[in-house]
């Protein structure tokens, strides 16, 4: 996509961290932005910050848990202004499995993760990408992955996460092989200085509490906390995925040096059929 001005941008998770950067990014081109959020209060905030600087946007309450809360959203976008040129289906969570394996993690934490992380994405596409066809302009959907998608880990974070990544490379493929004016970008991001290591805060309460806190993951978050805040900032995340929707580059790696060079080593590990290595960051991943 090279024009940017006067058309249409999505954005999930959108009230905080890199999905507000989105937004702010995309007001600064001139484009008219769809913000969406569960969270009411940051996500009104949001609104009328960036109404207050003359910007058109819409803001609407939606968990992305649930389809028919995204669909209710694309009708909204697309009565309002026609079509949508831009979706960026951001919103993500973290866990809280605390770094436990796989056989000790409680389920739930992949229905609530693997929902939101995955399936929102899903839903996102199902409810936005044909009507955009339809319209037969040129657009650009952004799914945030993580550096956590092309990491192997178990916790249900990392499986939603390596999940995005390959729906979307298929996603890409799909747009390009019947021969749609859409592509698509897949965001792997290392650490970012945002509010995701709070993701507790919208876990939904029918799934009931998770595991009880402990020392060991106490100790887990403390570690995460200290890295996202001496993280990348959001707004320069946001840049480079506002970049990549111009230049079409499929792949947006903000990532530290130290996780890049672990990511070369899976993937030289697993090219030469090499058992796994354990990375310095498996345990947070
Ligand atoms: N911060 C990082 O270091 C990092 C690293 C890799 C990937 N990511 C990914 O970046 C994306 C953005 O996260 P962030 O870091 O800005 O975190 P954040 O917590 O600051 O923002 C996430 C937003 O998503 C919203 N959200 C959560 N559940 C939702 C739901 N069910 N429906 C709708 N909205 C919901 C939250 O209210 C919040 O506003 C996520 O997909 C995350 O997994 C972040």
């Amino acid at each position: 996509m090279k024009e940017f001005a006067g058309k249409v941008a999505v954005v999930t998770g959108a009230a905080s961290g890199i999905g507000l950067e989105l937004a702010r990014k995309f007001v600064a081109e001139n484009m008219n932005v769809v913000l969406a959020d569960i969270e009411r209060e940051p996500l009104e905030k949001a609104e009328a910050g960036l109404k207050a600087q003359g910007a058109n946007v819409l803001a609407l309450q939606t968990n992305v848990l649930d389809e028919q809360d995204i669909n209710r959203l694309a009708e909204a976008a697309f009565n309002k202004y026609g079509n949508v040129h831009v979706l960026c289906n951001n919103a993500g969570v973290g866990g809280t499995s605390g770094g436990l394996p796989i056989w000790e993690s409680p389920l739930t934490d992949f229905d609530w993760v693997f929902g939101v992380n995955f399936m929102g994405v899903l839903y996102g596409i199902r409810a936005f990408v044909p009507r955009m066809i339809a319209n037969n302009e040129e657009g650009h959907i952004v799914n945030t992955s993580s550096m956590a998608g092309l990491l192997s880990g178990t916790s249900a974070y990392s499986v939603s996460k390596h999940s995005v990544v390959c729906l979307t490379e298929g996603l890409y493929k799909d747009f390009h092989a019947r021969k749609t004016k859409l592509s698509a970008s897949v965001v792997c991001p290392g650490f970012v200085n945002t509010n995701i290591v709070d993701s507790y805060r919208n876990r939904p309460k029918e799934l009931g509490e998770p595991i009880p806190p402990s020392p060991e993951s106490d100790q887990q978050l403390a570690i995460m906390r200290n890295l996202l805040n001496s993280g990348f900032s959001p707004s320069d995340v946001a840049q480079q995925i506002f970049d990549a929707i111009r230049d079409d580059q499929f792949w947006v790696f903000p990532a530290q040096e130290q996780i890049l060079a672990a990511l070369k080593e899976r993937l030289t590990t697993i090219l030469e059929q090499r058992n796994p290595v354990v990375p310095k960051y498996s345990q947070i991943l």
